[in-house]
């Protein structure tokens, strides 16, 4: 007999614009979902206890850490993993989003495991700011003070911020 904590749940999400199924137990973690069921891995897990952001994705917008979430609570929610950043271009290619772009400029990664968490919660954070000017030195610690990386000593990862904030103040 199968027990509620084995049971099985078909969820529909929309990943990086694109409609996903998967089925899933009703314990799996988003993260895991994302890696796993839907082969996103890109999506890293670090901690998994919502301390070190590794894991971080956008839900409906919003920078979540998906290993504190249920597969399950994203049913019908809309998932943007580091995967989904980069656009595509008129001819089919990849353009990089500003801030890996500004990444790769300000050599802002060594072994690149916290990566993608920093790079999906600091296009949200740029994203929501509704400021015209520069982006503070306060404001980009706000930005990047919930993502741990143990290699760069998080300067050229700053760094990184205050390029990626003027690149897309200037596409504005
Ligand atoms: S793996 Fe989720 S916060 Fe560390
Ligand atoms: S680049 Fe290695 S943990 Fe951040």
């Amino acid at each position: 007999m199968t027990t509620s904590v084995d049971a099985e749940r078909t969820i529909t999400v929309t990943v990086n614009g694109v409609p996903r199924q998967a089925t899933v137990p009703v314990r799996r973690l988003l993260s895991d979902a994302l890696r796993h069921d839907l082969g996103l891995t890109g999506t890293h897990v670090g901690c998994e206890h919502g301390v070190c952001g590794a894991c971080t994705v956008l839900v409906d917008g919003a920078p979540v850490r998906s290993c504190l979430l249920l597969a399950v609570q994203v049913d019908g929610a809309s998932v943007t993993t580091v995967e989904g950043l980069a656009r595509e271009d008129q001819q089919g290619g990849q353009v990089l989003h500003p801030v890996q772009e500004a990444f790769r400029e300000c050599h802002a990664l060594q072994c690149g495991f916290c990566t993608p968490g920093f790079l999906v919660t600091i296009a949200a954070g740029l994203e929501a700011r509704d400021a015209d000017g520069p982006i503070t030195d306060e404001e980009v610690e706000e930005i990047v003070g919930g993502n741990l990386c143990r290699c760069t000593g998080y300067a050229n990862i700053k760094k990184a911020v205050h390029h990626a904030d003027a690149a897309m103040r200037d596409a504005r």
